[in-house]
């Protein structure tokens, strides 16, 4: 049967969200809003993407990289896996990320985003890729989805300054924002894991469906991940309470979420509260 156009919509808006890795349960026409923006734009203020302060890498070409076959990845995997190891404490841990050279991105940007936050937190939380902001500053979430992030921790006591340290899964801007290749994630995962060893924190918030779904290696959106308290194995086998939440770019587009958020937030805290911290 042809489709009319309130069908063309709902269905067009539906493979968006899907192509995001979010789960949409089908909606009646008159429920459904015009599709946000693509995510590209609508995520950080970068302008185009384009490459920015090429850095020479050692080993190969970027091309090559993002292509690279499976026994190279295993190979940088498995440098960044001695080279996390070496790091006694995150100064080294982010000297040793800085130095490394196995990422396709890093020709591309100009920092390694590495972390912000206090260096003994009670609470990491992780996002996804620096934008074109956090590329040019070398931090996490600075720009508007930090700014919101940065409120939306404030509510239930949690800052940078104080008890909270923010990193990402993946340390290096991706191209027009898109989001990471599972090899660009794997050479990072080591580096994650040892960030957590080192800070021992007592939760860990997943900010949005990549980082969720990276870290807990599921293909299950952020809608049915949100909320729902699971637990994070590093390679060293220490176990991690991690909460998945909404991106806060995702907020800034779906403002009429923010109340599921919030409700994320308070049971963030609850567990904060179990583990005896007055907030
Ligand atoms: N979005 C992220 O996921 N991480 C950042 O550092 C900035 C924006």
């Amino acid at each position: 049967m042809p489709q009319n156009a309130s069908d063309t919509a709902i269905s067009a808006l539906t493979d968006w969200w899907q192509a995001m890795g979010v789960d949409v349960e089908t909606l009646p026409a008159s429920k459904t809003e015009p599709p946000p923006p693509p995510r590209a734009v609508a995520k950080q203020a970068g302008p185009s993407g384009a490459p920015q302060s090429p850095q020479p890498t050692s080993k190969s070409t970027p091309t090559a990289r993002k292509n690279a076959p499976e026994r190279f990845v295993e190979s940088w995997t498995e440098d960044a896996r001695q080279a996390a190891a070496e790091a006694p404490d995150l100064a080294a841990l982010k000297a040793a990320i800085i130095a490394f050279d196995g990422s396709p991105l890093k020709p591309f940007s100009k920092h390694a985003v590495v972390y912000d936050g206090v260096e003994q937190p009670d609470i990491i939380v992780i996002g996804e890729s620096p934008g074109h902001r956090e590329d040019e500053a070398g931090l996490p979430f600075i720009g508007q989805a930090g700014q919101l992030l940065d409120r939306m921790l404030a509510t239930i006591g949690l800052s940078r300054e104080k008890n909270t340290l923010i990193t990402n899964v993946n340390y290096w801007r991706t191209p027009a924002n898109r989001n990471p290749e599972p090899n660009e994630l794997a050479v990072c995962r080591p580096f994650v894991d040892r960030l957590f060893d080192i800070c021992v924190p007592k939760l860990i918030i997943a900010a949005g469906g990549v980082s969720a779904q990276t870290l807990l290696q599921t293909k299950t959106g952020i809608m049915r991940l949100r909320g729902q308290l699971a637990s994070y194995q590093t390679e060293s086998k220490n176990t991690y309470d991690i909460l998945p939440i909404f991106h806060p770019a995702y907020l800034l587009r779906r403002p009429q979420d923010k109340s599921r958020a919030w409700r994320d937030l308070l049971q963030a805290r609850a567990i904060l509260q179990k583990h005896g911290l007055d907030l």
